[in-house]
């Protein structure tokens, strides 16, 4: 890796435009694409687990949202995901047959660190997952996952959010293997579902012209807000970060099932709302929600693929059409317009993209 611009503008920018690469190398050494298998790392006993902790900050602990529920439903392991900074002073107990896993693209976080201490001390084993591999926290941990990643610049995080959650999906699935949950047949064809990403993230990169006219109107915007219900709703999470990190627009991620306790009362013209709903078994859940915005007048920007854009009937402000996939796969391809439409709406407000206003690449105090 190679750590210019290359012809690009930003190192953001650049860093997106890598995650099909990115991710199709972190996909080939977790998963056996040949014979379709997931590889488990050595050291970490899932049939044995009887509940896994995952703490992180940022994107990061985003990427570990998406990853309580691939291990909830693949591998049938209850989860607790928590925020760093709340995870090391909870004093929660942890069972003795749990794992800890922590996820940190530096490896220096200074909550995640105090997080994997605590957890080491309460008699955990620890699981990394790590884009620096010599981080104190690889150096700490019990199990390593790189993720491969080569290095990432811009402080807003996107390919390293992206290679974790190919690493989390493929320790999912074998995780699901491990415990009795997935048959072979069932990996397998997950497997196969995973080893097209980096094709659909190929495809959601042409949408950039489109997402950049798109980014226009949302400049002019001073709030937004990003719904999604299961998978989609971390990655809606993480779209609201990407926006405030870099534009500086207020910008909201919610469950979609939330909206009506809380931030409908926002909704009116001038509150942009982006849904990412791919049509999967939630779809007519989220459409209820989009009614819902659209009777108060608020602006739709939907991102979902055919199947969701013919069945949503309602008017949007734009509908971002990515290709049809397995359910499984959503966030990792759904993470790329949202990233999109956050750099290029910081790029039209002329804002520092790649080193955001108070923000660090790696925040190594408390
Ligand atoms: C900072 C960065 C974020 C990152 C977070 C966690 O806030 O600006 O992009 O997600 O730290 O960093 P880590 O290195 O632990 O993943």
């Amino acid at each position: 890796y190679v750590v210019d611009k290359g012809n690009h503008r930003h190192f953001m920018v650049k860093e997106i435009h890598e995650q099909p690469e990115v991710v199709g190398h972190a996909l080939a050494h977790y998963l056996d694409l040949a014979r379709g298998e997931a590889r488990l790392p050595e050291g970490l006993d899932f049939a044995k687990a009887d509940r896994l902790a995952i703490t992180a900050c940022g994107t990061a602990y985003y990427a570990g949202f998406v990853a309580k529920y691939w291990f909830e439903r693949l591998a049938r392991l209850p989860v607790d995901i928590d925020i760093a900074s709340e995870f090391r002073y909870r004093e929660q107990p942890l069972s003795k047959d749990g794992i800890t896993m922590v996820i940190s693209q530096s490896g220096e976080t200074a909550d995640t660190l105090a997080s994997l201490r605590y957890a080491r001390s309460e008699g955990q084993r620890i699981a990394a997952v790590v884009n620096v591999r010599e981080s104190t926290i690889a150096r700490e941990a019990d199990v390593v996952l790189p993720l491969l990643a080569g290095p990432e610049i811009g402080v807003a995080s996107t390919k390293a959010f992206t290679a974790q959650l190919a690493v989390l999906a493929a320790t999912a699935i074998g995780a699901g293997k491990a415990r009795g949950v997935l048959s072979g047949t069932e990996e397998a064809s997950l497997v196969r579902a995973f080893s097209e990403v980096p094709r659909l993230m190929h495809e959601a990169l042409k949408l950039e012209p489109q997402i950049e006219a798109l980014a226009r109107e949302l400049s002019k915007v001073r709030h937004c807000l990003y719904l999604g219900r299961g998978t989609s709703y971390p990655i809606a999470l993480e779209g609201a970060l990407k926006l405030k990190e870099i534009s500086y627009i207020h910008a909201e991620g919610y469950a979609a099932g939330e909206l009506k306790h809380g931030p409908i009362a926002l909704i009116d013209e001038e509150m942009p709302v982006v849904v990412i709903a791919p049509h999967d078994r939630l779809f007519e859940k989220t459409v209820s929600n989009m009614q819902e915005v659209a009777a108060r007048g608020g602006r739709i920007i939907l991102i979902t693929d055919p199947a969701g854009r013919d069945a949503a009937a309602i008017d949007t402000v734009e509908t971002i059409v990515l290709p049809a996939m397995p359910a499984a796969v959503t966030p990792l391809v759904y993470a790329i317009p949202v990233q999109l439409l956050a750099y290029h709406t910081a790029v039209i407000m002329g804002t520092d993209v790649d080193q955001p206003r108070n923000l660090a690449k790696s925040v190594t105090v408390e």
